[in-house]
């Protein structure tokens, strides 16, 4: 077995939840996690500027000596995963492909629902996965860019956020959804008022 650690990066702490469901399943495994809380929200960021923060990023943790890297961050994932190829030169795994792929499998009806921060739903990057996995799957998408800070907040189960969900997912429901893809390291955090 490669002793060496995985990196695991996010924009913050909410990739910790990556990290959770990763230590189920591998509880060998020496984790490398950074979470860049100095420079967090990148979902309010453009393209270009996250695509610098990847880049230091990866340097950072190839500095550690891991063995791959996991970007557990939506927005990275949907804007520069080819920058972390790019620098890391071993092997590296976003969220989207993955997450795409569940829903894909999960759908009943072929209609899903995405919701993640401004910059991923911008970047079309969970649309374009599932559209290539199976070109049949109606797909509708919604930026939810205040779950984020109501999750920073501590707000899970505020009737704020209640309010807030119902007034983001309505559209999305309306539309038949089946299955919806939690795109956003944050939003299993919601995952009880979200279901509601
Ligand atoms: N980590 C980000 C994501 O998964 C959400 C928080 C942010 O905006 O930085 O997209």
């Amino acid at each position: 077995m490669n002793k060496k650690p995985i990196g695991v990066f996010d924009s913050g702490i909410g990739g910790l939840t990556v990290v959770r469901t990763m230590l189920k399943h591998l509880p060998y495994e020496n984790i490398v996690y950074f979470g860049d809380t100095a420079r967090v929200p990148y979902g309010s960021k453009s393209p270009q500027v996250v695509r610098e923060y990847a880049e230091d990023i990866t340097k950072f943790l190839i500095s550690k000596d891991v063995k791959m890297i996991v970007i557990a961050c939506n927005t990275v994932s949907a804007v520069a995963l080819d920058v972390v190829q790019k620098y890391a030169r071993i092997p590296v795994i976003g969220v989207i492909i993955p997450g795409a792929e569940a829903a894909a499998a999960w759908t009943k009806k072929k209609r899903i629902g995405v919701i993640g921060t401004a910059g991923t739903i911008a970047s079309s990057a969970y649309s374009n996965a599932l559209k290539l996995i199976n070109p049949e799957l109606q797909v509708y998408s919604r930026a939810c860019p205040l779950f984020v800070p109501l999750v920073e907040e501590g707000w899970m189960d505020h009737p704020a956020t209640e309010m807030i969900a119902k007034e983001y997912l309505f559209p999305l429901m309306t539309e038949k959804i089946d299955t919806l893809v939690l795109g956003c390291t944050h939003y299993p955090l919601l995952k009880d008022v979200i279901t509601k």
